[in-house]
């Protein structure tokens, strides 16, 4: 299982252990089963402002926590609405109510352009960096994809030289689940990250079985080359999807060894 000490760190404290200090990584690996049929739960743009807003987050994860199968959860960027510091506080607190682990990789709604590390705030509150997870025999790489507040993106160079070094390490034949913010999906509506084609080569000789991003609240869903490419419609109220659509929810998704399916599944404001 490669995970950072930060990571690791990250989550024991979304698990609400943070007090279990001497719990090992090996008590947290069992978390997981290492079966090749596990579900995961995926929440894009939950954009938390202020108290009322996490309303729905706290219903969202009320549902994942009675969802028994769902063994953690992602969560795929603009957490907050500004990125500053009490959304985020409030956005953790009803995240850390997640009876299993969760990640975040950061969105353009979580940079705050007025501090000299516009990501401070965000990787203060998740203790976030780069991160790839180990599940199930399955590779998860957390990218950052942001470019300050943009919504029209490419993947900055530093973020290729990341997941170039992951792969490098990742054998050919393991799975691999990509979260990237901004969509990579070939025909989004709208936000396809610009040198999405150059990202996906990266992948060439490897088995990338996912890429699952929010930012286009909406739900889209299509296959390409064996690659599942997702986002999903947001879940806030202080938003409106994209696609004019009004449902609000967060996806389930479903591995079965080398084959992945979603489901996406309404929350009632
Ligand atoms: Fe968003
Ligand atoms: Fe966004």
């Amino acid at each position: 299982m490669n995970i950072s000490r930060r990571q690791f760190i990250g989550l024991m404290a979304s698990m609400g252990a943070a007090s279990c200090a001497k719990m090992d990584l090996e008590s947290v690996k069992a978390i997981v089963t290492n079966d090749d049929t596990f579900t995961f739960a995926a929440i894009g743009d939950i954009h938390v402002l202020d108290a009322r807003s996490t309303g729905i987050v706290n219903k969202a994860v009320g549902m994942i926590n009675a969802t028994e199968a769902a063994q953690f959860t992602l969560m795929l960027g603009d957490l907050a609405t500004d990125g500053r510091l009490p959304e985020f506080r409030l956005a953790k607190n009803s995240l850390d109510r997640l009876a299993r682990p969760y990640f975040t990789i950061p969105g353009n709604h979580d940079v705050d352009m007025t501090l000299a590390n516009p990501l401070d705030n965000f990787t203060k509150s998740f203790d976030w960096e780069n991160w790839d997870e180990d599940r199930g025999g399955w590779v998860f790489l957390g990218l950052d994809s942001c470019n300050g507040t943009a919504s029209d993106v490419t993947i900055r160079p530093d973020q290729v030289e990341w997941l170039t070094a992951q792969l490098g390490k990742i054998g050919g034949d393991r799975p691999i689940a990509l979260l990237s913010h901004h969509p990579l999906n070939p025909n989004t509506k709208q936000y396809r990250v610009k040198n999405a084609e150059d990202v996906l080569a990266l992948f060439k000789n490897h088995n990338l079985k996912l890429v699952a991003s929010g930012h286009y609240h909406g739900n889209q869903q299509e296959e390409r080359d064996g690659i599942l490419f997702t986002t999903t419609a947001c879940c806030s109220t202080t938003r409106p999807n994209f696609d004019g659509t009004t449902s609000k929810g967060y996806r389930l998704f479903h591995v079965d060894k080398e084959t992945i399916t979603t489901e996406y599944v309404e929350v009632m404001a």
